[in-house]
């Protein structure tokens, strides 16, 4: 069903046909009666029939991913591959099994659901927000090419050997963003990942990884060229140092493509202004807050931030009621952790935010403030001194994430 509708060819009596889903993915479906008809009474028929005749009608599936966050780190529902049959489409099946989601992502233990939305909008009527967007520059190499050698630092090609080394570097020197996804787990299998994909790691002279980046060469496609997913280095020099890397396939390509996280680093030692967006759709990434507590208490509190608020949580969404986002929550900041008491709403001297579902996933995914929530219209409400210590406690990079799904 899912290569039905997002394309590729499915063949499961191929050698090659996967054989269940990955592990780590939680599929969720609805069946309905192979024959859908209407009784008399003009009910559906789906209560009479049984398992054996029933056939699926829409199905997703939640991926076990955890996202950091600003140091930080939650467990997080990634959502793919979520299909309608087109012979059960504007039946209501949607809501029905996005509600089933969040409610298994609940269940789960999940504090946030993410998702690469190819219709926002019906997303964003079940408390999902966009929060990130996935940006491609392209990068003249002729302006990589007359980069300075960087003294005291050597280039390593990554093998099977050395690939941990590159694990390591991108779990520690992403650890203090808001959302990229944790490379652990079944989808982050040890070993080179294969396909094409290459990288050098960056060393100084005392033996220290600096940072790292990895590439795909593009061939026999309309525009050949190297796809670049990511250079993370520990300052300014490695970053110079791994586009220096970069400006040697100068002899036969003319630009990379280059992924970046929101405020890159790399962004600031770019050499020239002729950089530009690269051409295509910008994919969009959404979260929603499954359950607040949870998603509060995974963010450590900066330094020397202490203080209470209380913070109220309204879900008025189509999917409200399925996992515990909505509701009154008294918020303790002290020696760098966050506690959540879970209130009856009774009557407190604390400060107070009040949040809509989206300004909820907006500023707990970290990386925006109140003045953005509500410059984006959504219902972002808050006593100074609360709104102070929530925007200091969310604050960081705004969200990116490089892993599709
Ligand atoms: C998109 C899809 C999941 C909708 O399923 P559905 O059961 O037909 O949807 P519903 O009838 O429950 O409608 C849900 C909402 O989506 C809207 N919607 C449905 N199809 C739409 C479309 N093609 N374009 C815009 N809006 C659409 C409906 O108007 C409704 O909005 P409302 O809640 O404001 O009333 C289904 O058409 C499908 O499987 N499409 C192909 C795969 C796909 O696009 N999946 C989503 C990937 S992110």
């Amino acid at each position: 069903m899912s290569s039905g509708a997002f394309g590729g060819r499915f063949d499961p009596a191929s050698p090659n046909a996967p054989q269940g889903f990955a592990p780590g993915e939680i599929p969720l479906g609805i069946d309905v009666p192979a024959d859908a008809g209407f009784s008399a009474d003009g009910d559906s028929a789906a209560d009479a029939a049984s398992p054996a005749d029933t056939v699926l009608a829409a199905g997703a599936r939640i991926r076990r991913d955890r996202i950091a966050l600003g140091g930080g780190e939650a467990d997080c529902g990634g959502i793919s591959g979520l299909v309608v049959h087109p012979a059960h489409r504007g039946d209501g099946l949607f809501g029905q099994l996005l509600r089933g989601v969040l409610a298994r992502c609940a269940e789960e233990g999940m504090a946030l659901s993410m998702l690469y939305p190819s219709n926002p909008e019906i997303y964003r009527g079940h408390g999902y927000q966009v929060v990130a967007r996935v940006e491609s520059l392209l990068v003249p190499l002729l302006d990589l090419q007359r980069l300075q050698p960087v003294p005291g630092r050597r280039t390593l090609a990554v093998t099977e050997a050395t690939m941990p080394r590159v694990r390591a570097l991108y779990e520690e020197l992403t650890a203090g963003d808001n959302g990229m996804l944790r490379r652990i787990g079944p989808f982050f299998p040890p070993g080179l990942p294969g396909q094409g994909w290459c990288a050098v790691l960056l060393v100084d002279e005392a033996g220290r990884d600096r940072g790292y980046v990895s590439w795909t060469r593009r061939v026999g496609q309309e525009e050949p060229g190297l796809d670049v997913h990511e250079l993370l280095g520990r300052d300014r020099e490695d970053r110079l140092a791994l586009l220096r890397v970069l400006g040697s396939w100068s002899t036969v390509t003319e630009q990379i493509r280059l992924r970046v996280r929101s405020e890159d680093p790399v962004l600031d030692v770019l050499p020239s202004g002729r950089t530009r967006p690269a051409p295509g759709p910008v994919p969009l990434v959404m979260t929603r807050v499954v359950d607040t507590a949870a998603l509060l208490a995974a963010r450590p509190a900066p330094a020397g931030l202490d203080g209470a608020f209380r913070l109220v949580v309204d879900d008025d969404t189509a999917s409200a009621g399925t996992c515990p986002a909505a509701g009154t929550f008294d918020v303790a900041i002290s020696d760098g952790t966050v506690s959540t008491t879970p209130s009856a709403a009774a009557p407190s001297a604390l400060p107070i935010v009040r949040l809509d579902a989206h300004a909820a996933a907006l500023l707990l995914t970290g990386g925006r403030s109140l003045a953005d929530a509500r410059r984006l219209g959504l219902r972002a409400e808050a006593d100074p001194a609360a709104g102070a210590l929530l925007d200091a406690l969310a604050a960081g990079p705004r969200p990116s994430v490089l892993d599709a799904f």
